[in-house]
C-alpha cells in the first residue's frame, strides 16, 4: 500500500476514506493521530493493528462538539457540562460510561469512554464532513514517541494506512489531558497534559492526580488508565533524567561521558555546556512542543544514552515529566 499524503484541500479524500472504515493519519493540536469510525468495529481493529497495540488499552473518541457527547454516553455529571464550557475545544478527555452504541473494542473491554472535542481546524471538519465520531489514539508506533509533524507519522505508518492529512507542526505537541469523574465533582487527572492541574482547580476544589502520573504502578498493581501501565514514548536510546542544578548535571554527565552519549538540556544552559547536546526550550510550554521531536532526533543521530535536564512538576511541565520518565522506564537520578 502506498501512503497518500493530502493537504486540506483533499480532505474529501479523507472524509471518503473515513466512511469507508480506513485508518488515516491526522492532525490535531495536541500530537497526530490514526483516526477511525469509533463506531465501526473493522475500522476499529485496523487501529490496533496498525499501530500493534494491545488489545486492552482503550481509545479516545473525537467529536465536533461536547453536546454530541449525549449520543454515545450512559450520562453526563454537570462538572462535565462545566468543564466542556471552559475547555473545549481543546486538550482535555474526559472519561465518561459509555453506551452500546461505542463498541467494546473502541473501548478496550472497559464500560467508559474517553471523550474529546480537537480543535484544530481540520479535525473539526473532518469528524463534521464524515458525521462519525473518530476515535485516534496517538499515530506512533506502540511505545515509541507520538507524532507531531505529519513527515513523523509517514515514518511510522507508511505502507500500512492509505493517507496522511498534513496540517502542519502540532500547536501543542503534548496529548491531551485525560481525567475521571468521581462522586459528583472530584476530578482525577490519569495523565497530565495542556490543561494543567491549575486551570482544573478554577472548575472544582477536588482535583487529584492518579499517583501513576508521577510514578510506575508496583507489580500487579491495578491502573486506572490502562496507557500508563505500558513502557511509553520510547526512542532506542536509553533515556535517563537527572533532577539537579546545571552544575551538578555537567559534572556527571562528564563523569559518564562516551560515544553515542548525548544530553537534551534547556536552551539557557547550551553556553556553558562542554559536551554533545540537543536542546528542548527555554520553558514548560516549549518542552512540552519539542520533547517527542527530540526524542525522535536523537535516534537519528544514534544517541545510545541521554541525560535529560528534568523540567519541572508543575503546571504544563507535570505533562512534559510525565512523558519523560515513562520513556526513561523511570530511571531517575536526583543529585
Ligand atoms: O491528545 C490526545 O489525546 C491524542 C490525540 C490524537 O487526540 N490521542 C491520544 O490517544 O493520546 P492515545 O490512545 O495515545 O492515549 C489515550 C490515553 C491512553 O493512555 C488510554 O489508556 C487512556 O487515554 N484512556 C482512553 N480511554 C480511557 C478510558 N475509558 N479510561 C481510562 N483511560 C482511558
Ligand atoms: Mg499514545
Amino acid at each position: 500500500m502506498e501512503t497518500m499524503l493530502l493537504d486540506e484541500n483533499k480532505l474529501d479524500i479523507a472524509v471518503e476514506l473515513i466512511k469507508r472504515g480506513e485508518v488515516i493519519g491526522i492532525p490535531t493540536e495536541t500530537v497526530y493521530g490514526l483516526g477511525a469510525d469509533a463506531s465501526d468495529e473493522n475500522a476499529v481493529r485496523k487501529i490496533f493493528q496498525a499501530k500493534g497495540r494491545p488489545a486492552d488499552n482503550p481509545l479516545i473518541v473525537h467529536l465536533a462538539d461536547f453536546a454530541e457527547a449525549e449520543k454515545y454516553t450512559e450520562s453526563i455529571p454537570d462538572i462535565a457540562w462545566r468543564l466542556s464550557e471552559k475547555f473545549m475545544p481543546g486538550a482535555l478527555t474526559i472519561v465518561l460510561p459509555k453506551n452500546n452504541r461505542i463498541p467494546l473494542i473502541t473501548s478496550g473491554g472497559l464500560d467508559t469512554v474517553g471523550i474529546r472535542v480537537p480543535a484544530h481546524p481540520i479535525m473539526q471538519r473532518l469528524i463534521e464532513l464524515s458525521g462519525k465520531p473518530i476515535s485516534a489514539p496517538s499515530a506512533n508506533k506502540s511505545g515509541y514517541p507520538s507524532p507531531t509533524t505529519a513527515q513523523h507519522v509517514m515514518r511510522d505508518m507508511s505502507g500500512i494506512i492509505p493517507a496522511i492529512i498534513d496540517g502542519g507542526e502540532c500547536q501543542y505537541g503534548v496529548e491531551s489531558t485525560v481525567i475521571s469523574i468521581e462522586n459528583g465533582d472530584t476530578i482525577r487527572i490519569l495523565r497530565p497534559g495542556f490543561i494543567t492541574p491549575e486551570m482544573l482547580g478554577t472548575v472544582s476544589d477536588n482535583v487529584i492526580v492518579d499517583k501513576a502520573v508521577l510514578a510506575g504502578l508496583e507489580t500487579g498493581e491495578k491502573a486506572s488508565s490502562p496507557g500508563m501501565k505500558y513502557k511509553h514514548y520510547s526512542p532506542s536510546a536509553d533515556i535517563v533524567i537527572i533532577e539537579s542544578d546545571l552544575e551538578k548535571f555537567t559534572e556527571y554527565v562528564g563523569g559518564h561521558y562516551g560515544e553515542g552519549v548525548y544530553s537534551l538540556i534547556f536552551d539557557d544552559d547550551t553556553e556553558k555546556f562542554p559536551y554533545r547536546y540537543m536542546s528542548y526550550g527555554k520553558d514548560s510550554q516549549e518542552q512540552a512542543k519539542q520533547i517527542f521531536r527530540r526524542l525522535r532526533e536523537l535516534d537519528d543521530c544514534q544517541a545510545v544514552r541521554v541525560y535529560v535536564r528534568s523540567p519541572e512538576k508543575s503546571g504544563i511541565g507535570l505533562a512534559v515529566y510525565n512523558r519523560l520518565i515513562r520513556s526513561a522506564g523511570f530511571e531517575v537520578i536526583r543529585l
